[in-house]
Order: C-alpha cells, then structure tokens, then sequence
C-alpha cells in the first residue's frame, strides 16, 4: 500500500461509539484486556472451560520446545461431542442447529430445510459409522470437496468424532489443486458431491474428483452425497471406489459414542497459499482450536446464544467457514444460516432476502461482497427490513473506510456495530477486532488485540515502533489456537512463521501494519508475495508456476495489482518461448483459461500481458514492486537496482500493443 493510501487511511477520523444497550449488556467488558494480561494462561485455561472435556488438562502451555506449542496438555476431548452431543444431553436438542437454504427457490431442488442439534447429532453419528466402515480409523486423513451443503458440516464433524483429520479442498479449486492436496496429505477417503447449485445452475464436482484420482492413487473410497442429481455420465462412478451417501450413511446406526482424543490430536489441515508454489497443510489440533474458535465467537461477536441468529457467508472450504461456521459456533450451539448458493441468484438481493426471513442478528461477511453490494445501489438491500441486525462482522482484508461506513449505515442501520477481525488461517482464530460493547470503531481499523492475544507492529530489528508509525505485525506470545506445524514439513513452520524475529520469538504474520497516534492497528496487507484477491489468498509464485507449465510460456511474473471490486487483481507478465512466435491471437484468453484449470477461477489472472523481458536484479530476482507500478498504472519506480533497466522501456512499449483482453 502506497504511503499516501497509508496517510489518506490514517486521516479518517470518524468514530463509532458501541451502542448503549449493547454494551449495557455486553458479553465482554473493558476489564477483561487487564484480566487476561495479568495471567494470560490462566484467562485461556477459564476459556477452556466454556467446553466439556472427557479429562481435564493438567497444564495450559507446553512452550518448551518453541515453536513447537502443546496446550491444555493431558486433557483429551472430542470436538464433535462438544459441538453436537452436549447440547442435546443438556435439553437442547429441538433446538435449531443449521437453517439451510439452497440457492433453488423451487421446493423440488431448494432442499432448504431446518436441523435441530438431535437431528444433527444422528447425522453425525451415521456418518461417523459410515466412514469406520469405509475403513477410516483414528489419524487417517478424509477430504471434503463439497458445496455448501449441510453434509458438509456434518462430514467434518464426523471425522472429528472418530479423529481422522479432514482438510476440506474449496469446491471451486480445480482437480489439480484437489490432487495436490490428496497428495500431500494421503487422504484415504474424499467426501464429495455429484455437484451444487451456483448462479442458477448445478455445477458438478464429481468429475474433478474423478480426474484427481487419475493424478494420485491415494483415495480409496470417494463417498457422494446427491444433491444435484446431475448425470454422472457413462464413466462417472466405479463400483470399485465410489459410495453414495444416501446407502452408506442413511443406512448406518445412528448410535455412536464418541471417543475422547488427546488435546493435541490434530483436529484438521487447512491449506493455504504461501509465497513458494507448494501449498502449505496448516494442522490446528484439538482443545486450544476449539477454545480459540468458541472464546472468540463468543466475544467478538457478542453472542446471547439463546436469542442470536447468526449468519457467516464464507465457504467452508476456507478457514472462516472452519472456525466461524463449524467449529467456533456449534461449539456454542447457535442456530445458524447457512447457504448454498451466490448472493445474486436468482435474482439481486437474496442476501437480504434470507436476513429478513430468518432474522438474522449477526452477520459475517468480507469487504468484498460489501464492495459489490455498494455497486449495486442501496435500493436493493432497503427493499428488506434488516432491522434484526445487531452486530456486523467483517473478515478476509482490509475493509477500506468508505465500505465500512457504507456496511454500518445501509445494512446495519446506523445500529449495528461493525466488528473488523484481522487473523489467518494459520492464527485459526481472530486476534485483533474491535469488540462490539467496548470499542469505538473507526473506519478501517482492526484496532486492538482481543483479551489474550498480544500482538504488536515491529521494525526489521523486531523493535516495537512508535504510535504513529508502521512496520510487521507480529503477534508475541503463544495462543491457544495457534497452527501447531506446517503438514509434514516442520523445517518450513519454523524458517515461514518462527524465523524472522526469532531472536524476540516472535510469530511473524506476513501482514504489514500501522499503529496509529492512539496505538490502533491498521492492517495494510501483506509485505510477501502473497496476493489477497476477493478475500482469498494466492501466492503469486504458485500461479506463476502454472503459467509456465503452459507450452508456449518461457518464463512469468506475476503480481497483487490494486483493484477496486476484489481488493487486488492478479496481474501476469509473461515471455514466451522462441518457437510459439506471437502466441497466435488467443494467447492471453489461452493463459487465463489455463491458469483457471490449473488451480481454479478465483486464480484467473485480470490482466496477461506478453512481454519481452522482465525487470530482474543483477541476481536474478524478479522486481515485482516495478511490475505492480505498471500493472497499476503509476510512474515506474526506482529501477537503479535493474540489471538491465531499458528493460522496464520494452515492458511498457510492448503493454501499448494492447495484449490485455
Ligand atoms: O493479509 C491478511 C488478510 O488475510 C490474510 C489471511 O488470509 P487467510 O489465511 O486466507 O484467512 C482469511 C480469513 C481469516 C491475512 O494475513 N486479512 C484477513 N483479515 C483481515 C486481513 N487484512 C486486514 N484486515 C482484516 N480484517
């Protein structure tokens, strides 16, 4: 982010108090920060507490082979007992659990209906027995390619009753990136669906499952819930492998006792895009995960569960649909939304349209859903009455000032606080929000960090900068549901995350950030070759890497360009190879259609431009701050460092030639 962005950010001086009533009766008060940094341990031992455990921890923190952390150590728990089973035995079980809507309006396929925490329980249950009897035993990996359906949920919460890890794969991945992941992780079994509603129509996802087993031989089992009932096609099912839920699972037991695991059994791998092409598997584990996800629930989103309806838009193919739609909200036995579809299908404001009719109270976005709704115009959302909005949560970037204000005003109504959390999916939970009965929010700003987490913004030296300046945001000291290792690779945990202010022992997040003159945070993004485009994180080496595995291509360069609808926009440089001559006059929608196979469409680069060189330094690294000023139209920068610097000359004169489609 420019300096003048950062001074223009730093400039808003509007502020948002919490509403009286809210924090009349708010969950968290201002105590809490002191409360929890006087014993931050014993703060997240009473955290613990909000769960049941089958055996209680003897000790909060292991940190004595950092940055190997063990919490809650020797007590052991089952995550899908706490987030089902507990509810029931404690009277609850008529409850509501899921609403789920499908993006059909048509009662043939819509498939909306209403689950209880006693329905959900014997769903489990059943598929808890269903994947034992497909040969899933404790530690054995399961994958999850699904739409947003409620199999989904319930296929995560049975492989944490029977403590097989899952590592869900977003359905809008392509069967390259789901064979990678089926690699890397061994996963024995994939819980899939013939295909789900997006935009109108079915989309399949079987037929990628198909094709990633032709990519890897690891998957036994692929087990396939019919939601679509879309034609597989002639060479769409093998006996050999592919079950269908609707056999396996309905017919199994609905009787299941769930078995208590160890605190540090590895609950689930999440993985997510770094600055090297390969993927990293984020493990969370057990017990410091879910008190991470139900604490912060709870807090940040001061949540009367009782009363609240609550609604998270996100897939639970990312982390947030992990943490606050599973894991953090069960926990606390919520009644929740959860919908299948896009927010314009089939018509504009269907988004609305379900807060009215559910009465939705919370509400979890990102800023760039709001982004495409200010676009849209505010007559849309004021066609419905939102007036059961009470708290506003945003996630994914950061949200720029006028999006925020737009979110307070026309969809809260000036009434509901907006609560921006700043985390990762390495963090597993969020560590820096406003909370809704303390804070005065400003426009923009994350703030603080939440009672138990310390976080602070350093120098390169890993000193702690002045209000009012900027540098790496790094969190201090261990928290409960903190990534414990990088899947099979425990030397890149340490050298990504460990090793940069290791000296201080510092976790070093990727992000940059501002304290502003009253020690707010502003989080600007990150400082690594990690892109954010639409709240989703991309490396910019892993698309580069499938640019190149394009016949024609020599070599690529790509970029996190400003964009004013998806926060950043991928950006290609590409030089091709001698003997493709011009690329012929497709070339760039042949480069955009082959990155979207290769890793998905969110991975379609905005922009391809063929270009004769790139800027590299005299050893050889490529100058993507160079390339970002032409992507995004600025004057090019400093380009003394360049080995060759006319060559900054023919990339502009070759982009005058029009190669953007
Ligand atoms: O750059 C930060 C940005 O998203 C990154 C984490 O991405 P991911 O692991 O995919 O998790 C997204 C959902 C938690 C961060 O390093 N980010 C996330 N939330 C915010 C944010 N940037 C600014 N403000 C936020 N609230």
């Amino acid at each position: 982010m420019s300096e003048e962005t950062l001074s223009n950010l730093l400039k808003e001086d509007r502020r948002f108090e919490p509403p009286a009533a809210l924090a009349e009766h708010a969950n968290v008060t201002a105590e809490a920060y002191d409360h929890a940094a006087k014993d931050r341990e014993g703060f997240w031992a009473e955290q613990a507490q909000r769960l049941t455990w089958d055996t209680p921890f003897e000790q909060v923190l292991d940190w004595s082979n950092p940055p190997f952390a063990k919490w809650f150590v020797g007590g052991r728990i089952n995550a899908a007992y706490n987030c089902v089973d507990r509810h029931v035995e404690e009277g609850r079980g008529d409850k509501v659990a899921i609403h789920f809507v499908g993006e059909p309006l048509e009662p043939e396929t819509s498939g909306t209906r209403s689950i209880t925490y006693a329905e959900l329980k014997d769903l489990v249950s059943q598929a808890a027995n269903a994947l034992t009897d497909l040969g899933v035993g404790t530690g054995d990996r399961v994958a999850i390619y699904m739409p947003m359906i409620p199999e989904a949920v319930v296929a995560m919460l049975a492989c944490a009753r029977i403590g097989a890890p899952h590592t869900v794969v977003f359905g809008g991945f392509s069967s390259d990136a789901l064979a990678s992941r089926l690699e890397d992780c061994q996963a024995k079994v994939v819980v899939t669906a013939d295909g789900g509603y997006r935009r109108g129509a079915p989309s399949a996802l079987k037929p990628a499952v198909d094709e990633a087993r032709t990519k890897t031989d690891v998957v036994e089992k692929v087990l396939v819930v019919r939601r679509t009932g879309q034609d597989l096609g002639a060479d769409g099912w093998d006996d050999a492998v592919d079950v269908w839920w609707h056999d396996a699972v309905d017919a199994a037991s609905t009787e299941h006792t769930p078995e208590a695991f160890d605190a540090e059994h590895p609950l689930y791998v999440m993985y997510t895009s770094g600055t090297t092409g390969k993927p990293k598997g984020i493990l969370h584990t057990t017990g410091g995960y879910l008190t991470g996800a139900a604490y912060t629930h709870w807090a940040v989103f001061d949540l009367k569960a009782d009363t609240d309806v609550y609604w998270c838009t996100a897939d639970i193919g990312w982390v947030t649909g992990h943490s606050y739609i599973v894991y953090g909200p069960l926990a606390n036995g919520v009644t929740q939304v959860l919908y299948e579809g896009t927010p314009d299908s089939p018509e504009r404001g269907r988004w609305w349209k379900i807060i009215e009719e559910y009465g939705v109270t919370i509400f979890y976005t990102a800023p760039t859903a709001i982004r495409s709704f200010m676009k849209q115009g505010r007559e849309i959302p004021d066609a419905r009455d939102l007036s059961s909005l009470r708290v506003l949560g945003s996630v994914g970037e950061p949200i720029n000032p006028e999006a925020y204000v737009w979110y307070r005003e026309v969809i809260g109504g000036g009434n509901a606080p907006v609560v921006d959390t700043w985390w990762q999916t390495e963090t597993g939970a969020i560590m820096i929000s406003p909370l809704p009965g303390v804070t005065s929010g400003k426009p923009g700003s994350a703030m603080n960090p939440i009672p138990g987490v310390s976080a602070d913004v350093v120098d390169e030296n890993g000193q702690s900068v002045p209000d009012g300046s900027g540098g790496y945001l790094v969190v201090t000291d261990p928290w409960p549901s903190m990534l414990r290792t990088i899947w099979g690779d425990d030397e890149r945990f340490k050298e990504t995350y460990w090793s940069r202010f290791a000296k201080e022992g510092f976790y070093f997040a990727g992000d940059g950030a501002k304290k502003d003159e009253d020690g707010d945070l502003w989080v600007l993004g990150r400082v690594d070759d990690v892109m954010n485009v639409s709240g989703h994180r991309l490396s910019t080496t892993e698309i580069e890497s499938a640019l190149v595995s394009h016949p024609k291509v020599a070599e690529a360069a790509v970029v996190g360009a400003k964009d004013a609808d998806t926060g950043q926009a991928v950006c290609a440089f590409v030089i091709l190879r001698d003997d493709a001559g011009d690329g012929g006059d497709d070339i760039v929608a042949e480069l955009r259609k082959h990155v979207r196979k290769e890793i998905g469409p969110i991975a379609t680069p905005r922009q391809v431009m063929v270009v004769p060189e790139l800027p590299k330094t005299r050893s050889g690294k490529i100058m993507r701050r160079l390339l970002r000023d032409v992507a995004e139209n600025r004057e090019v920068g400093d380009v003394t460092t360049l080995a060759d610097s006319s060559v900054m000359d023919l990339i502009s004169s070759g982009m005058s030639t029009g190669k953007d489609d």
